[in-house]
């Protein structure tokens, strides 16, 4: 978990959170603060200016691989228990007041008993299906890309993230420090490494950035870490039953496009930490009763961005028409000042979605 490479954007609420969580030092050290991201497409790339456009917020490329870092630090400086490769997870009497854990870990067998249980095991974990499934309604949808990624040490070329629509497909130019740049190019989901060797990936990503007056270049590197992630969409409903909370990919997945998924993770984790609160100072269940709604809304929202994006910078095949429509949504984004606020304000992250879900009719 320290060494695979994961999202590197962090929202705004992001970054307060793990401030205000005393976790953010290193963050705030090596964390590179961006106010603006490009959107090419036909050979000409666009600025648009997040911060100018969203109330002055800003996003910070800082690894989730190395917030993972922080967090186990921290966790095993407080002297609390951590265990990694449990096996044989499974979750007991989650709709009674005294739900359970039980795991196998180095050939012994532990049952933790719980008040609540924080579901954060990952879109394969075991939390999502210890729900009754006759509860759950399951909403999705798969797209025909990929992303391959790759990290180079190579200097990224550009200081901000650069978003591009090639009619080849979709590249992404972002980075991980000064000296690293972390690259993406839109493949189909039945592909496999083995038929990208780096001097494919190479050519391809330089096709797919070029501009027309050819000044860009792309600074080429060692490359580090690849993979290949598809592309999907997915939500659980209600994100909780009884006394299991599922947080973050056990309910929820985004496609990659506008690095929501990370932030939506911890975003949850933040409704579900102060509905903790409550309960425990004041025996206040309320936030708890509120969690899956209150979640929900920022998960629906960021899934429509998160869907939006892609849409608007794949590439599908045999879909000319549908082209031609998200070339212009491209071109109305960098045209007007309204569209742009539009992405800047979701991309950012929006901190005008109640935090309480509102009672009414
Ligand atoms: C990165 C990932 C994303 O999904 C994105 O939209 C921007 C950047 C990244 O890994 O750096």
């Amino acid at each position: 978990v320290e060494h695979r490479v994961r999202a590197g954007v962090l929202e705004q609420g992001t970054v307060d959170l793990l401030t205000e969580a005393g976790v953010g030092d290193r963050m705030h050290r090596e964390g590179l603060v961006h106010h603006g991201i490009e959107l090419r497409f036909d050979g000409v790339g666009h600025r648009i200016p997040l911060s100018d456009l969203a109330g002055g917020k800003v996003i910070v490329v800082y690894g989730q691989t190395e917030i993972v870092k922080d967090l186990i630090a921290a966790r095993l400086d407080s002297g609390a228990p951590l265990y990694f490769e449990a096996e044989d997870v499974s979750l007991h009497d989650i709709d009674s007041a005294a739900p359970s854990v039980r795991f196998r870990h180095e050939g012994a067998d532990h049952e933790l008993r719980c008040d609540v249980i924080a579901g954060c095991d990952g879109f394969h974990g075991v939390s999502r299906r210890a729900l009754p499934q006759d509860r759950l309604q399951i909403f999705e949808r798969e797209y025909p890309f990929a992303w391959l990624g790759i990290l180079a040490e190579a200097p990224p070329a550009s200081e901000e993230l650069v978003y591009t629509r090639h009619e080849r497909g979709f590249a992404l130019a972002s980075l991980r420090s000064p000296e690293r740049a972390r690259l993406y190019i839109q493949v189909h989901p039945d592909e496999t490494l083995d038929e990208w060797p780096d001097a494919r990936i190479w050519e391809e990503m330089r096709r797919r950035f070029t501009t027309r007056d050819g000044d860009w270049q792309l600074n080429e590197g060692p490359v580090l870490d690849r993979l290949i992630a598809p592309m999907r969409s997915f939500v659980a409903e209600p994100m909780r039953h009884g006394r299991l909370f599922l947080a973050g990919d056990a309910a929820h997945i985004v496609p990659a496009t506008g690095a929501k998924g990370l932030n939506l993770a911890i975003a949850d984790v933040r409704v579900l930490a102060e509905a903790l609160i409550d309960f425990y100072r004041s025996g206040d269940g309320a936030g708890l009763d509120a969690y899956s709604e209150t979640c929900l809304r920022r998960v629906w929202r960021a899934q429509h961005f998160s869907w939006w994006m892609t849409s608007m910078l794949h590439v599908a095949e045999g879909d000319p028409f549908g082209a031609q429509l998200m070339r212009s949504q491209l071109q109305y984004v960098v045209s007007s000042e309204a569209a742009a606020t539009t992405l800047a304000e979701n991309y950012v992250g929006l901190t005008n979605i109640p935090t309480r879900a509102l009672s009414g009719p």
